[in-house]
């Protein structure tokens, strides 16, 4: 079957996630994506489970336009603004079963804001998938040098479409605590392979993927390795499932 996304490890191992549970749930489950880009990460899978609703929220009116247009005939709206409180009244739903962001909260300037939307969407029992990249603040090139040291000048006039910094791992538990979330799951994805996957031929790559994928999950699961942020140069995504709480 053809695979849910491709080219980043730990988009696939959450989509396959919520596969699973949409699959097992015998009522329409709802998604709410925060910082959805163009939602190409949801095509296939709403396609597959069409009675699943999906929001997106997104800060881009160009990549707002272009998930609308990928989402034609779906049970999908995209909201164009930034995920703080104030988005909270223009969404379909109060709550959401699962609320997903991937590869976002690098680029995020108030992140307790954030994550305390994430919370506030959460239905009791609902989980959030959130995920985060350290690739450009490892070896940058002189394009992401820029765009990290004019982002949190950009962001303190409105705009917050670059990178911020480096999102360190007791700055997000700290945060996630204050937000009122635990972390369920906490694991790490996007090793060199992800650098490997661009020369991989087209017939290959599915193959590829389900072993890449498969790798790093024993190398969290089994492995015995402990995260710290000195990490980050090796996985270049951190990735975490989290619940509210009581
Ligand atoms: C690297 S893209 C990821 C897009 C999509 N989640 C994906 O995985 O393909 C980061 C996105 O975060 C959005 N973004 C940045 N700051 C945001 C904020 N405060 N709230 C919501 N989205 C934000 C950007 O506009 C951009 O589309």
């Amino acid at each position: 079957m053809e695979l849910l996304t491709t080219g980043n490890s730990a988009k696939l191992y959450c989509l396959n996630w919520l596969e699973a549970r949409l699959k097992a749930s015998t009522t329409p489950l709802t998604i709410l994506d925060l910082g959805a880009g163009t939602a190409g990460n949801f095509v296939t899978l709403l396609r597959r489970y069409p009675t699943t609703h999906y929001t997106g929220v997104e800060p881009s009116a160009a990549a707002c336009a272009e998930a609308r247009q990928r989402l034609t005939g779906l049970d999908a709206a995209i909201i164009n603004a930034y995920a703080y409180d104030s988005v909270r009244a223009k969404l379909p739903f109060p709550q959401y079963d699962f609320v997903v962001s991937f590869s976002v909260l690098e680029h995020v300037y108030r992140r307790l804001d954030y994550l305390r939307l994430i919370r506030a969407c959460l239905k009791p029992g609902g989980y959030a998938l959130v995920n985060y990249d350290s690739g450009h603040f490892q070896h940058p090139d002189l394009k992401e040098r820029i765009k990290t040291l004019v982002g949190p000048l950009l962001a303190r006039v409105g705009n917050e479409a670059y990178y911020q910094s480096f999102v360190r791992e007791a700055d997000f538990r700290r945060m996630a605590a204050q937000a009122g979330l635990s972390i369920v799951e906490a694991k790490s994805f996007n090793t060199h392979l992800k650098g490997v996957y661009k020369h991989i031929p087209e017939g290959q790559r599915a193959d590829f993927m389900e072993r890449w994928l498969a790798l790093e999950e024993w190398l969290n699961t089994s492995a015995g390795i402990d995260y710290t942020d000195d990490q980050a140069a090796h996985w270049f995504t951190r990735n975490f499932i989290l619940q509210g709480k009581n």
